[in-house]
C-alpha cells in the first residue's frame, strides 16, 4: 500500500453506519456550529470532529459527524450563520440516503444578542432576541426590537465570546 500520493484524499475519520454528517463547514468552524446546534458532548451519542482537513472544493473544511441522530433541517438550518456553504449527509447503514445545502431561515432567534446595549433585548430581563436576515452576502441580519444591524464580524465575535 505505501504513503498516499500527495493530493490525494486521505480518511481521517471513520465511516459511520446511523446518523448525520455535517461537511463542507467552512474551516475553523466546526465548534461554533456544535455551539448553534446546542451539542455540548454531553447528550451521551458520539460526536466527531474534524478540523481544517484538506478539500478539493473549499482548500481546507470541517466536518462534524453525529452519531444516532437525524437532525431536521431546521435544526441544522440556523448553522448556514457561519458555514453556508455546508452540506447536511444523512446516514443509514453507511449509505448516503440523503443530501442537501443548508438554507438560511427568515428569522434567527435566540443565537446570537443584539450589539446595541441599549437594546431592550440586553436588559437585565433578558428577553429572547429575533433577528431578520436582511442580506445572505454579506450576511447581515436586523434586530427585531432597535433595527440594528449585525455584520458577519458581530456574529462571529457574539459566539466566539459567549461560553
Ligand atoms: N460519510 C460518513 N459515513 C458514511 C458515508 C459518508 O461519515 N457511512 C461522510 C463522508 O466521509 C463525507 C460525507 O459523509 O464526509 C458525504 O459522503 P459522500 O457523499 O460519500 O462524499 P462526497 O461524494 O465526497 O460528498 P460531496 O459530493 O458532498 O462532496
Ligand atoms: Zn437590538
Amino acid at each position: 500500500m505505501g504513503e498516499p500520493k500527495p493530493g490525494a484524499p486521505t480518511l481521517r475519520v471513520a465511516k459511520i453506519k446511523d446518523g448525520t454528517v455535517i461537511d463542507h463547514i467552512t474551516a475553523g468552524r466546526a465548534l461554533l456550529v456544535l455551539k448553534i446546534l446546542g451539542i455540548t458532548g454531553r447528550e451521551g451519542f458520539i460526536v466527531t470532529v474534524a478540523m481544517n482537513v484538506p478539500s478539493k472544493k473549499m482548500g481546507k473544511k470541517d466536518i462534524v459527524k453525529i452519531e444516532g441522530r437525524v437532525l431536521s433541517p431546521d435544526e441544522v438550518n440556523k448553522i448556514a450563520l457561519v458555514a453556508p456553504r455546508a452540506t447536511i449527509n444523512i446516514i443509514r447503514d453507511y449509505e448516503v440516503v440523503e443530501k442537501r445545502r443548508v438554507k438560511l431561515p427568515r428569522t434567527i432567534r435566540n443565537i446570537v444578542r443584539c450589539v446595541n446595549p441599549a437594546c431592550i433585548t440586553n436588559d437585565r430581563e433578558p428577553i429572547e432576541p429575533v433577528f431578520y436576515v436582511v442580506s445572505e452576502e454579506p450576511l447581515k441580519l436586523k434586530c427585531h426590537y432597535c433595527g440594528r444591524i449585525m455584520e458577519q464580524h458581530d456574529i462571529l465575535a457574539c459566539l466566539f465570546s459567549e461560553g
